[in-house]
């Protein structure tokens, strides 16, 4: 497969009218990449476009939790570009109602975040309800894979040999889950299977409903959020199996200061992009079915 000059690819990017999505749409247009910035909200995306003043970066609505908003944009992307070679599923929700202002009194350092230790001093203030858990789990996990099953035609056509990142966190990583068997069901990569990532999921739901989480031994630190990522990676590893071709990676973009982990992050979004735009723009026959912590290959 050759290299093809930056100028020629094409690259969409989910969630982007703000946060990292913004910030890897503005990295990979100012290194030549003609990007479409999408955005459930036309008004959000339009502004967002507006903003970055950049000639080769477009404005496309995509509501990754709508199939027909998703494949809207596929048709657009046939008709204007006729292939695809880059994918970014960037949008994200967190699935947690929180008491903001509580959350700051506590004052909770970064490092405990990171570590997991501050789970039992937020749980005053971060609420899992089942109705978030469901959109959570709609938007990160079923989202990303409605988006990459819409646009995958396209990215078959890429000469370039496609790439698909999908943005995820370190709540993803497979020692933070508590069970002994969760964790063994979704690190066995040659078991994995959608089928599988989504049984674990729904049975998840369960339990949560039934007031089991503890018990059923799921994450009790933002724990639908958890799920939906250890899902996504998973995910990742399926596709990249079947889609040999392509590199198809995941990245925890690092702790960063946006609106999904309400302002608590320490990076900025310059720095929490580099991950997604490196593994956007990795040559072909590069690593593909990993997972990065930033720029970093690590353990899932
Ligand atoms: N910040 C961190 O420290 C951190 C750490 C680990 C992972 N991440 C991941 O990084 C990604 C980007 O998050 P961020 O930190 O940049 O947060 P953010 O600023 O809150 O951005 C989240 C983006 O997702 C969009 N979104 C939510 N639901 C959507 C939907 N149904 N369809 C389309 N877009 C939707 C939001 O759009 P609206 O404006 O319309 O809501 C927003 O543009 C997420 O996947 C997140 O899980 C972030």
């Amino acid at each position: 497969m050759q290299q093809q000059p930056i100028s020629s690819l094409l690259a969409v990017v989910t969630g982007a009218n703000k946060g990292i999505g913004l910030e890897t749409v503005r990295q990979l247009a100012v290194q030549g990449v003609t990007v479409i910035l999408t955005a459930r909200d036309k008004k959000r995306g339009n502004d967002a476009v507006s903003s970055l003043q950049l000639s080769n970066v477009l404005f496309h609505q995509l509501d990754v939790r709508d199939a027909h908003s998703a494949a809207a944009l596929a048709d657009f992307i046939l008709r204007k570009f006729g292939k695809l070679d880059i994918l970014v599923n960037n949008a994200g929700a967190s699935g947690v109602v929180v008491d903001v202002a509580g959350l700051r009194a506590l004052n909770v350092e970064p490092e405990s975040w990171l570590s997991g230790k501050a789970t039992n001093l937020v749980q005053g203030v971060i609420q899992q309800n089942y109705e978030n858990a469901v959109t959570c789990l709609d938007t990160n996990y079923y989202g990303c894979k409605r988006v990459t099953e819409a646009l995958l035609p396209l990215l078959k056509l890429s000469s370039f040999g496609a790439k698909i990142v999908n943005v995820s966190s370190l709540r993803s990583e497979i020692k933070r889950i508590p069970g002994e068997k969760i964790r063994a069901e979704v690190a066995d990569i040659g078991n994995l299977s959608e089928e599988l990532i989504e049984d674990v999921l729904q049975r998840f739901l369960e339990d949560l409903k039934n007031g089991n989480l503890e018990a059923g031994g799921w994450p009790m630190m933002l724990p639908s959020y958890s799920m939906s990522k250890v899902a996504l990676n998973a995910y990742t590893r399926v596709l990249a199996k079947r889609h040999q071709g392509m590199c198809i990676n995941c990245v925890h973009p690092g702790f960063v200061k946006t609106d999904i982990n309400w302002n608590t992050g320490v990076m900025a979004t310059e720095d929490g992009a580099k991950g997604p735009v490196m593994l956007a723009l990795l040559p072909p026959g590069g690593p593909s079915g990993r997972y990065f912590d930033q720029t970093t290959m690590a353990e899932f």
